[in-house]
């Protein structure tokens, strides 16, 4: 029988500052008229919307830009610009880098820790218009293309050339691969793919003063000094705008297969990959856990049916297992075995499992764990938290916030409804969700630093691979050292002097 380590405690002896308002837009100016007629010269008409005049777009028309995702995050943006050259981009850039006006890049806008949108009035720079392929070599499988590709249309447009692209997640068509490279997604398949720190070979991207700072390479190896494009994947928009993206696709499976495994508790969630690690070894390509609230709510919401509710009776947590190889028979065989000894296991570590059998199935699956993060807002207001610990902790995370919301007397129907965990086990990644009725200061106290300690009790990350965005600005140091920290601004600093770049995100 599996036994869970204790948690290794750390004491906090020097008590972290704890305050939130968001820091570097002091000194910027808000677009005019006058800056408004500069764009206009760089600019089509239609590549222009402003509150301003003469352009008097109605501000509705700029909601869904100065609103996120969640509806958590607002912005007073009265500038939408959305060039359609890197050297259009350069333009604006440089002439907000004189007016020192603040920028705020924006993709797809799905981001999940209010990173894209405004925290005043700075301009929105969307990469829409940006969405063109500049090659695609099927020898070597390096895919260069314009930032403001939908992660999506980049999948389908290398389908025929039997390739995929090295990342999948569930805002797929929406979000952009500038999006992507910047907050250096992880998504559903890292497990296999590994990280854009990786896999991004290249990048092209428009630096605070205007200058274009050509790294766009395709080579696989390039050992010549400091590799400066490792600096903007994860930077948020805080050093420069990314224009193009060179990546290294990765060949399409010739076989996928998938399994929804229903538990009878968490703790079999370690052996159990463990075993399937064992047992696919290679052909593992995504091993996903989903509590069983949050299983719960993706059926109420309508995401899917993966299990016959009889089934499932009793059973706490569930994991999509994934395979993906070159045969489809040695794969199945191998699934098979697999799903064989563990229901004939002397104590099983799962109570059943459905195998897809028709690629309709095989989405039907993948739906249910695509479509958390929908339902979770569809239930309420979700307090995300998208943190790095310990496997073995992944519920007592989620148990241990839940009974302090209690102890708050914020656990009811008008506060907050469900703590939820889902994730990324072999990344170690826990999405620790919270939903309440709606986003209030109370709900948000009970939360933090609540969780932010409890993260640092087990040496974790706040935040995996959502990004710091403005959420997490006063935490950074939770998992960053004082060290770290000053010479992330020291980088900012030498990039960006006038502060326009994503003001008030990532650093403190
Ligand atoms: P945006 O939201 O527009 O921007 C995100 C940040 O990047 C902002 O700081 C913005 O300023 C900056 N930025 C955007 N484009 C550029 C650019 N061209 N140059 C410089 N800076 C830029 N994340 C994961 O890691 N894994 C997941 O599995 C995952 N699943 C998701 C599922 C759903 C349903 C949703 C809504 C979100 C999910 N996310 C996930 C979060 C999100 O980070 C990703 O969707 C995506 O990487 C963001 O891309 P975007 O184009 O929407 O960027
Ligand atoms: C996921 O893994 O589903 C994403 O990171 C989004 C989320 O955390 O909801
Ligand atoms: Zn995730």
């Amino acid at each position: 029988m599996f036994s869970r380590q204790l948690a290794r405690r750390v004491v906090l002896r020097v008590p972290r500052r704890w305050s939130h308002s968001p820091a570097g837009l002091a000194g910027l100016n808000s677009v005019t008229e006058e800056d408004l007629a500069h764009f206009a010269k760089i600019l089509p008409s239609s590549s222009i919307l402003s509150t301003l005049s003469p352009s008097a777009t109605p501000s509705s028309e700029l909601e869904p830009f100065n609103n996120d995702w969640m509806d958590k995050y607002h912005g007073k943006s009265t500038t939408v610009l959305k060039p359609r050259t890197t050297q259009e981009v350069s333009e604006i850039v440089r002439w907000c880098n004189q007016r020192k006006i603040g920028i705020v890049p924006q993709g797809g806008n799905t981001g999940l820790v209010g990173g894209g949108v405004p925290i005043k009035d700075e301009l929105i720079l969307s990469l829409a218009n940006m969405a063109k392929v500049r090659s695609f070599d099927d020898v070597s499988g390096i895919l260069v293309a314009d930032a403001g590709c939908i992660l999506q249309s980049l999948t389908d447009y290398l389908a025929p050339h039997h390739h995929i692209v090295p990342l999948d997640l569930g805002a797929k068509g929406s979000c952009q691969i500038g999006g992507n490279v910047s907050t250096n997604a992880g998504g559903l398949r890292l497990l296999r793919y590994g990280s854009l720190h990786g896999s991004v070979l290249g990048l092209e991207v428009v630096l605070p003063d205007g200058t274009v700072l050509d790294q766009l390479t395709s080579l696989r190896k390039d050992n010549t000094g400091y590799d400066l494009k490792q600096l903007f994947i994860g930077a948020e928009g805080t050093l420069g705008i990314v224009t193009g993206v060179s990546i290294l696709a990765a060949p399409a499976p010739q076989a996928s297969n998938n399994v929804m495994l229903a538990l009878p508790k968490f703790e079999n969630v370690q052996p159990l990959y463990k075993e399937v690690k064992r047992q696919l070894s290679e052909v593992l390509s995504a091993f996903e856990f989903i509590d069983r609230t949050v299983y719960d709510l993706a059926v109420k919401h309508g995401q899917g049916r993966a299990l016959n509710p009889q089934d499932i009776e009793g059973a706490e947590c569930f994991v999509l297992v994934e395979t993906s190889g070159g045969n489809r028979e040695h794969d199945e065989q191998k699934l098979n075995s697999l799903l064989e000894s563990l229901m004939l296991a002397e104590e099983p570590l799962i109570n059943t499992g459905v195998l897809a059998s028709s690629p309709a199935q095989f989405s039907a699956l993948w739906a249910i764990r695509e479509g958390l993060t929908e339902a979770v807002s569809k239930e309420g207001k979700a307090y995300k938290y998208d943190i790095s610990v310990p496997l073995n902790k992944f519920q007592e995370v989620v148990d241990k916030t839940r009974e302090h919301l209690r102890s708050k007397d914020l656990l009811h129907e008008n506060a907050v409804k469900y703590v939820v965990g889902y994730g990324h086990v072999g990344d170690g990644n826990l999405h620790l969700n919270v939903v309440a009725a709606a986003y209030t200061p109370e709900i948000e106290a009970a939360l933090e630093p609540f969780v932010y300690e409890l993260v640092a009790s087990y040496k974790g990350s706040i935040s995996a691979e959502h990004g710091i965005g403005v959420m997490k600005t006063h935490a950074l140091q939770y998992s960053k050292n004082p060290t770290s920290i000053e010479w992330m601004k020291k980088i900012k600093a030498l990039f960006d002097p006038n502060g326009i770049m994503n003001p008030g995100k990532v650093l403190p």
